[in-house]
């Protein structure tokens, strides 16, 4: 199988990058520039490698760079924005502060390639750089900005180009052109990667690192990565698949039947260890968000450490960790914490257990169709994604055992109408968030004073933006009335008009 390897300098797109080299049919995966040795790189033994963006000037003391020796590995190389300017510099061109391209910016290409097949002479791309190639080394230049800045280079009788611009955005119109042209006609590279091809390459890796005899526990909570991962490790090892279902008493109604009936079907049994009073006393009272989310993380840690001193034979955690989380949760060069995702944090340390993360550089929908390809229930894959912590980041302010009932009574009225519709599938997450603030309201003739229910549905490809859905107002009328009628302690139903970002997806 072809693999392109990216290096990741920290830029804002670089799992882009890898994205789309896989949307084009080629395997591709991100290897952050700390571990871009040319020893490393050779054992990922890639056909191709492509050097990303990043925030840095590559003449600072101490910006991120790469041994040279890479640019001799005899693979393909295209470097990106920061990429670029790096390639000029370690090949002795140089990179100056220039006044600063952002933006929808026009280029001309002045020099025949291979890499601009199917553009026109003039391009509208996108970039985003203030330092620029002020002069190439051993190279030719092959196009130039609007501003007279070089836009695109190619090394001298080598396959190696740099591009000022990025090919990955969408806003780049003849972007996605660019990379095939350096995939198929420069690296010679075939359109052969499936994501179902991972299958055998995933549980291949897994089988290598855990040694005999080791078991590896898996978390699982009914949800898509969490049953693709256990899914994956079963076929790695067998019955040395230790999975096991926590309920905190944080789930949706009706939550445990469900998941353990679709696990069954997936063919995982878990262990189930009903532990929500343990959690729940632990959060009562609770009103930073962030807080309970550590609470809840270390708790899940007691619990499975509990599950691990029994049985001295499990040496692994297995996580269904995937690439939004990773960047979300500050992991990445570059990535700023959002939210302290759990599923990425201290476990494994807790636990003294190894880690593996199977699905790391995936996106939601790549592992939806690597669990179909492993024959799990299009229930599990089309369940819309729920936080580890549960309904306690849907409450806002104290929490309480009343807000947590509402918030899970609200939810599944609002599932349950999606569904009537036929729209659950067609929306990325559909919930209620309840908070302190309250509405007067009139019920029966009596003055009643009551919470305020926020419905938040949400259309989205990766959970890194997000969209509010424009549903018809009659399916949001039914979800109000619904809302306000089963549930005595809410009078008033809002709903949610914010995309991320500037919002996060859930409340906290
Ligand atoms: P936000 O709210 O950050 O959420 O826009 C992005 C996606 O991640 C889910 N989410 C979590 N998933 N553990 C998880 O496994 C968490 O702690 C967590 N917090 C948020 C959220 O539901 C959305 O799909």
């Amino acid at each position: 199988m072809d693999k392109v390897v990216v290096v990741n300098f920290g830029g804002q797109y670089a799992h882009l990058i890898a994205r789309r080299i896989r949307e084009a049919r080629v395997y591709s995966e991100i290897v952050p520039y700390t571990e871009a040795s040319p020893e490393k790189l050779r054992t990922l033994e890639p056909r191709a490698l492509v050097l990303s963006g990043g925030p840095a000037s590559v003449y600072e003391p101490g910006a991120p760079s790469v041994d040279p020796r890479i640019l001799d590995m005899d693979v393909p190389i295209l470097g990106i924005c920061y990429g670029h300017q790096l390639v000029a510099k370690l090949l002795g061109g140089r990179v100056e502060r220039g006044k600063g391209e952002y933006g929808r910016t026009l280029i001309e290409i002045v020099e025949e390639d291979p890499l601009f097949e199917g553009w026109n002479k003039r391009e509208f791309v996108w970039m985003s750089h203030a330092d620029y190639v002020a002069e190439v080394p051993n190279a030719k230049i092959l196009a130039i900005s609007e501003n007279g800045y070089v836009a695109a280079y190619r090394v001298m009788d080598r396959p190696i180009y740099g591009v000022q611009f990025h090919p990955e955005v969408k806003h780049t119109p003849r972007g996605m052109l660019l990379l095939k042209n350096f995939l198929f006609r420069i690296a010679g590279l075939r359109p052969t990667w499936r994501v179902e091809n991972l299958v055998d390459l995933l549980v291949e890796d897994i089988r290598r690192k855990v040694g005999p005899g080791e078991k590896v526990l898996v978390a699982v909570s009914g949800g898509v990565d969490s049953t693709v991962t256990a899914a994956l490790v079963k076929r790695a090892v067998g019955d040395r698949l230790v999975a096991v279902f926590v309920n905190h008493g944080l789930l949706r109604e009706g939550e445990v039947e469900e998941v353990l009936e679709n696990l069954k079907k997936a063919g995982i049994e878990p262990i189930y260890i009903d532990a929500s009073e343990r959690f729940l006393k632990k959060i009562e009272g609770v009103a930073d968000c962030e807080e309970r989310r550590r609470i809840i993380g270390e708790e899940f840690a007691r619990v499975f450490k509990e599950v691990v001193e029994k049985d001295p034979s499990i040496k692994w955690l297995a996580q269904g960790t995937t690439y939004p989380d990773v960047v979300e949760s500050g992991a990445v060069v570059g990535a700023d914490r959002i939210k302290s995702h759990h599923n990425v944090a201290a476990l494994p340390r807790w636990l003294g257990l190894k880690v593996l993360e199977p699905l790391r550089s995936l996106y939601k929908d790549e592992v939806r169709k690597l669990g179909l390809a492993l024959g799990i229930p299009e229930d599990v894959i089309y369940r819309h994604p729920f936080p580890g912590p549960g309904l306690a980041v849907r409450v806002i302010g104290r929490f309480t055992r009343e807000k947590l009932e509402i918030v899970r009574k609200a939810s599944r009225i609002v599932e349950e109408v999606l569904k009537k519709h036929g729209l659950y599938r067609k929306v990325w997450q559909a919930f209620a968030v309840v908070g302190d603030d309250k509405w007067v309201g009139v019920k029966g003739d009596k003055r009643s004073v009551g919470y305020i229910v926020t419905v938040r549905i949400v259309e989205s490809e990766d959970a890194m933006t997000a969209d509010w859905a424009r549903l018809p107002h009659a399916v949001m009328d039914e979800i109000a009335r619904r809302i306000t009628t089963e549930i005595p302690q809410v009078t008033m139903v809002t709903y949610a008009i914010t995309t991320k970002p500037p919002a996060t997806i859930e409340p906290c």
